[in-house]
């Protein structure tokens, strides 16, 4: 990758510690912007969930977050499968305690031209995007009205929840209803004290992304861009801690864009 060497949004170093006791679950904690927030969330003093299909990376993020004294613990979930997310739900709570934070970042994407995709690809993408998500929300804020302290829940859409680019339709149309999870969600259980707001990251150099951004067209679509980058993982961090910490005590049921402009042109 030719991205210029940007720093992250905020070294770890210099994450406050003002998560000290609260207890989190991730989604998506094996891989990209997931691994991310794990280690911020660690980082500032929270006990972590790491949650994913992977455990073999879950097992090594779990070990970098011990290295600095941090407090993790990996757990298999398949989101896509209810039994699944109400086991490690509550395998979390039995070992961290009552969950006060969620960031549900699992998510895949397929890309194929509408005459081409499959009953499959529409299954997949819709059952791990709005689903799992849908699913992982619900079951832990059950638990959040029921311990009644409140919580804030993080998900992450993307930029393509609005816009529209070719051989993405249904990863277009699942970010789309992540955001009208979130709206709805923040809706109902306001009354309880749960925080639901959304991100909504442009393109960031991930798994998901690598393969297209390594090559020279992926080369040349990033010289195209508003500021000729594309996002790092830690270029969330910033937001990230707004939303799940009291610097947000006023927001709920909105969908931040993290984008870098990328958006103001095409995409
Ligand atoms: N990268 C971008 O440019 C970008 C832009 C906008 C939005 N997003 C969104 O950001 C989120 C994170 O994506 P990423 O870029 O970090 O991609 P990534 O590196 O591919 O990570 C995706 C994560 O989702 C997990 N996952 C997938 N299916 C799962 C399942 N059935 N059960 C449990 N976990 C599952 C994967 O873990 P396992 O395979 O180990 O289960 C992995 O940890 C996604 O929702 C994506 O749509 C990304």
């Amino acid at each position: 990758m030719t991205t210029p060497d940007i720093p992250p949004s905020i070294p770890p170093n210099f994450l406050p510690k003002n998560l000290e006791g609260k207890a989190a679950f991730v989604t998506g904690a094996s891989s990209g912007l997931g691994r991310r927030t794990a280690l911020v969330l660690a980082r500032a003093g929270a006990k972590v969930a790491l949650a994913a299909r992977r455990v073999e990376k879950l097992a090594e993020l779990s070990g970098e977050i011990a290295a600095f004294d941090g407090r993790a613990m990996p757990i298999r979930v398949d989101v896509t499968d209810a039994a699944s997310v109400r086991e490690a739900v509550e395998a979390a709570e039995t070992e961290l305690g009552p969950l006060g934070i969620l960031v549900n970042c699992a998510g895949i994407s397929v890309e194929k031209w509408i005459t081409e995709l499959g009953e499959a690809d529409f299954d997949s993408v819709m059952n791990t995007n709005v689903k799992g998500t849908w699913l992982v929300a619900q079951e832990v804020g059950r638990r959040m009205i029921r311990h009644g302290a409140g919580g804030k829940i993080v998900n992450i859409a993307s930029v393509l929840a609005q816009a529209v680019l070719p051989n993405l339709s249904i990863y277009c149309m699942s970010k789309a209803a992540v955001v009208q999870m979130t709206r709805a969600m923040a809706l109902e259980w306001a009354r309880y004290d749960i925080q639901v707001n959304a991100i909504a990251p442009g393109y960031i150099e991930t798994e998901m992304t690598r393969e297209h951004f390594g090559s020279e067209a992926g080369q040349a679509h990033i010289a195209g861009l508003l500021r000729g980058r594309i996002g790092r993982p830690a270029d969330m961090d910033g937001v990230l801690m707004l939303l799940v910490s009291e610097a947000s005590s006023f927001i709920t049921g909105s969908v931040i864009t993290l984008d870098d402009g990328q958006t103001l042109k095409a995409l």
